[in-house]
């Protein structure tokens, strides 16, 4: 097949990359490596991605990105099981911004496209009640200039295009205990963060070019926080965490329920597998819940980091110091039922958590100075 993902060289679309490329896809990734956190982050990402492609390094030396590449595909045989085949598929990377509807067109009709997965956009709850403006413009505006380039060439191809669009758990708002697990069927008018709005909008805009242009699509609601080596390093507890234990910094923690506060964290690998089995599924139109149906507490998260810290003999594993500060009114909790996507997909997230953090925490030690010691993250 051949995939485009937006979002390239973020932490889900260079993970997502990987996988597909071993298995034999052909990616053509496209990123436009905003400053959200630091371009040398994505860039090592997308490098990580040419390796898979046995492209070569483009930017690191090899001897900084071959231990990281080598521990990500060891992990990866146990999770996804995408084993690279003798002839991996190819990658090509374009650095493109989703609101520029010119560089857009232009990737359009250079490439075969069979499907498109849709993750560019501005993440992160906190920043959107900053900027909602730039959140509108590119996880709306953005969503709509690829829906409509992609209904143009399923047009004039005439060629079926499979359009899956990353949304988001925060489309339900906040859910208390006695409604804390949701289905694919229940109410998205009550997003409580213009993220979580702008994920709704990116959601029915696709439904409607399902309708109008019988597009096929999927919406699929990650549960994040989505955790694990090279996490997206800005705004994530389980990264943060990381970094300020090893920098010996003290950690805000502003769950509304302080260290009680439990969410569907879910193991990057499990994330992609759910992915990729909805692109191999077949569908008209449909959502799925992708996450683990199994909220844990900050507490754990922590417990975790640390026993994590422990097994890596030169990290140092200081104590973390804590903070518990005012909730962020827009931060919210639930946890998925997944019910049908393993029902429909077979669907089965397998990490537990001590094994995805000790994943990352052991990434990290591999990871060259600049990485480690990454101020705001
Ligand atoms: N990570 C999670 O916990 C989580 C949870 C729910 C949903 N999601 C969704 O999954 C997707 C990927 O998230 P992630 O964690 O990998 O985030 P990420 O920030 O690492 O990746 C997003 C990528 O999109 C790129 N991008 C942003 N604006 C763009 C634009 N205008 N044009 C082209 N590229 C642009 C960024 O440069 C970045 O590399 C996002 O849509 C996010 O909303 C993530």
């Amino acid at each position: 097949m051949n995939i485009l993902i937006t979002g390239a060289a973020g932490f889900i679309g260079s993970h997502l990359a990987r996988n597909l490329i071993w298995r034999g896809d052909n990616v053509i990734g496209l990123d436009n490596f905003n400053d959200y956190y630091p371009r040398k982050c994505k860039e090592f990402n997308v490098d990580l991605v040419h390796l898979s492609a046995n492209q070569g390094s483009k930017i690191f030396p090899q001897e900084e990105l071959g231990p990281v590449y080598d521990k990500l595909l060891s992990y990866n045989n146990k999770t996804t099981q995408n084993t690279p085949q003798s002839t991996p598929g190819t990658f090509h990377f374009h650095e493109a911004d989703i609101t520029n509807l010119d560089q857009l067109k232009e990737i359009f009709q250079n490439h075969k496209i069979d499907a498109i997965i849709h993750l560019a956009a501005m993440a992160g709850v906190p920043m959107s009640t900053k900027n909602p403006l730039l959140y509108t413009k590119v996880n709306v505006q953005g969503t709509t200039n690829l829906l409509t380039l992609t209904t143009d060439k399923q047009k004039e191809n005439k060629n079926p295009i499979k359009f899956l669009f990353a949304s988001s758990s925060s489309v339900y708002g906040h859910r208390e205990k006695e409604n804390f697990f949701v289905t694919e069927q229940d109410d998205i008018t009550k997003a409580r963060s213009v993220y979580g709005a702008t994920k709704v909008a990116g959601e029915v805009l696709c439904h409607s070019f399902h309708t109008s242009f019988n597009l096929k699509v999927a919406n699929i609601r990650i549960f994040g926080p989505i955790y694990g080596p090279l996490q997206r390093p800005f705004g994530m507890l389980h990264q943060r965490a990381i970094n300020y234990t090893h920098n010996n910094k003290t950690l805000q923690i502003y769950g509304r329920d302080g260290l009680k506060t439990a969410k569907d964290a879910t193991y990057i690998e499990d994330e992609v597998k759910g992915i990729i089995q909805i692109l191999d599924s077949d569908f008209n139109y449909e959502i799925y819940n992708i996450g683990t149906q199994n909220p844990l507490p900050i507490k754990h998260w922590l417990e975790c980091i640390k026993k994590a810290f422990e097994k890596q003999d030169s990290l140092n594993p200081k104590e973390l110091k804590i903070e518990i500060v005012e909730a962020d009114k827009a931060d919210v909790a639930s946890s998925a039922d997944i019910s049908k996507a393993k029902k429909l997909l077979n669907y089965e997230p397998t990490t537990s958590m001590q094994e995805g953090i000790n994943r990352q925490v052991e990434v990290f030690n591999l990871m060259p100075k600049w990485y480690k010691e990454m101020q705001d993250v």
